[in-house]
């Protein structure tokens, strides 16, 4: 067996985000979040489950770095929910929100712990989806105000940033398939909102230059996959390229190179109309950051398929194991991705800031949860991981996902991604397997 070493300094971390992890979803002055709302909606959330509760992180959040803090993480990435700070979006900061994330710092760095603070993980306030939400491109100022006070107000601790999390999910299944908050189904709107959530990001990249101190950094944060065709056949080899546009260089492209991707501009083009696009967007949006974050869960296998429309393809299920989510696993696609991106986008450094598996863990009589799957799944990708890196790729860091098992948004708590286990009924927290052997890695900073 090979020892994989990381070098010293890597990152080893866990990620979380508010709406999945905090609870308190009313308390302390917080407003409405569109996710709040939208679980009110009958048959939108597995079991009618809502974020009210989730973890009751906001109430037990020292319990939970105590727990970090001894599993050895020297990382933790969390987001801060926009509506606890500007209940209805901009106006007047609420302290008391602002102190929750001030207190969570203090107890994160007080235990060794480099926060990573992630300004938008999809809880936008309610105020502003009435006003249009992303598809009105006054959200991106307001956006950039709610991120310039961040900046300001735990810039002095905080120094990794990342704008927004995964776009492609928060416009296309937010507006463009209604299968996460708002629940908007209209394909030209999900454009939209990709477009000002993008156009958003590169301005408070721009604020950020103004306002953090020497050495901070800023990036965001994109849900990418390698695209495979599921024959040699040319139909089938251009059908993934189509959905690598759709999926990857629609966005990389515009944050690295500049421009949309001109094969999926024409096709969006000739399904939808013409998208409000201008030249200073794009040099807004293509303002440099200081690192790619990359979440990777599975590849994707596509076919032409010429019934579905506009894009003329479909996903294939391949006979490999899958997790309880149903998506195949496929380290091998985080070696790909990661040598892909170095080679046509080449950020100045990448995090992968969100990996891991959901299972259908129990607890057993013994009270221990016992979750080879998921350890196996880790395990593979942290050698694929560690490969790319052997072969140039810059990583700094691996955030798991989840620290917590949490509420995994349409599948409500359905899912669960933790390495700890949680209890709803009692909100006890149980570490898993996973979580143990995950120590050992972090302290050996190597994996067999
Ligand atoms: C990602 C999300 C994260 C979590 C995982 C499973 O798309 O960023 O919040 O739901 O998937």
């Amino acid at each position: 067996m090979t020892l994989h070493t990381f070098p010293d300094g890597f990152l080893w971390g866990a990620a979380s985000s508010s709406c999945q992890i905090e609870g308190a979803t009313l308390e302390d002055g917080k407003g409405e979040s569109i996710w709040d709302r939208f679980c009110r909606i009958p048959g939108k959330i597995v079991n009618g489950d809502t974020p009210a509760i989730a973890c009751d992180h906001y109430h037990r959040f020292s319990e939970d770095v105590s727990l970090m803090e001894s599993l050895k993480l020297n990382s933790y990435r969390f987001s801060i929910a926009w509506p606890r700070i500007f209940p209805v979006g901009g106006g007047r900061p609420n302290v008391k929100g602002v102190d929750f994330y001030n207190r969570l710092v203090d107890e994160l760095l007080a235990a060794g712990i480099r926060p990573m603070a992630t300004l938008y993980h999809w809880d936008l306030p309610q105020a502003l989806q009435d006003k249009g939400g992303w598809i009105a491109r006054d959200t991106a100022k307001y956006f950039v105000d709610y991120a310039a006070y961040m900046f300001e107000a735990l810039g002095d601790r905080v120094d990794l940033w990342i704008t927004h999390n995964e776009p492609w999910v928060a416009a296309t299944l937010g507006y463009g398939t209604g299968e996460h908050a708002p629940g908007v189904s209209h394909m030209p709107s999900a454009l939209a909102a990709a477009h000002n959530i993008l156009l958003s990001h590169g301005e408070a990249v721009r604020a950020f230059r103004d306002l953090s101190r020497q050495g901070a950094r800023i990036g965001i944060t994109l849900n990418m996959s390698p695209v495979y065709p599921a024959s040699s056949n040319e139909c089938d080899v251009l059908a993934a390229r189509r959905w690598d546009g759709c999926l990857n260089r629609w966005y990389a492209d515009p944050l690295f190179l500049g421009s949309y991707p001109e094969d999926i501009m024409e096709l969006y083009l000739r399904a939808f109309g013409a998208p409000s696009i201008s030249i200073e967007d794009m040099g807004i949006i293509s303002t440099p950051t200081d690192f790619l974050g990359v979440n990777y869960y599975s590849r994707a296998v596509v076919k032409a398929d010429p019934e579905a429309q506009p894009l003329e393809l479909s996903h294939v299920r391949t006979n490999r194991p899958v997790t309880a989510m149903g998506w195949e696993v496929y380290p091998e696609g985080l070696y790909d991705l990661l040598l892909r991106i170095e080679q046509d986008y080449d950020p100045p450094a990448v995090f992968i800031t969100e990996n891991g598996a959901a299972y259908d863990d129990q607890v057993s009589s013994g009270g221990l949860v016992d979750d080879r799957e998921r350890m196996e799944y880790i395990r593979a990708h942290l050698i694929q991981l560690h490969r790319a890196m052997q072969d140039g790729v810059e990583v700094e860091g691996y955030y798991l996902w989840s620290i917590l098992d949490n509420f995994e948004w349409a599948f409500g708590y359905s899912k669960r991604f933790g390495i700890i286990y949680v209890d709803y009924t009692t909100l006890k927290r149980i570490p898993k397997s996973s979580a143990r052997w995950y120590r050992s890695v972090i302290e050996r900073g190597s994996v067999l």
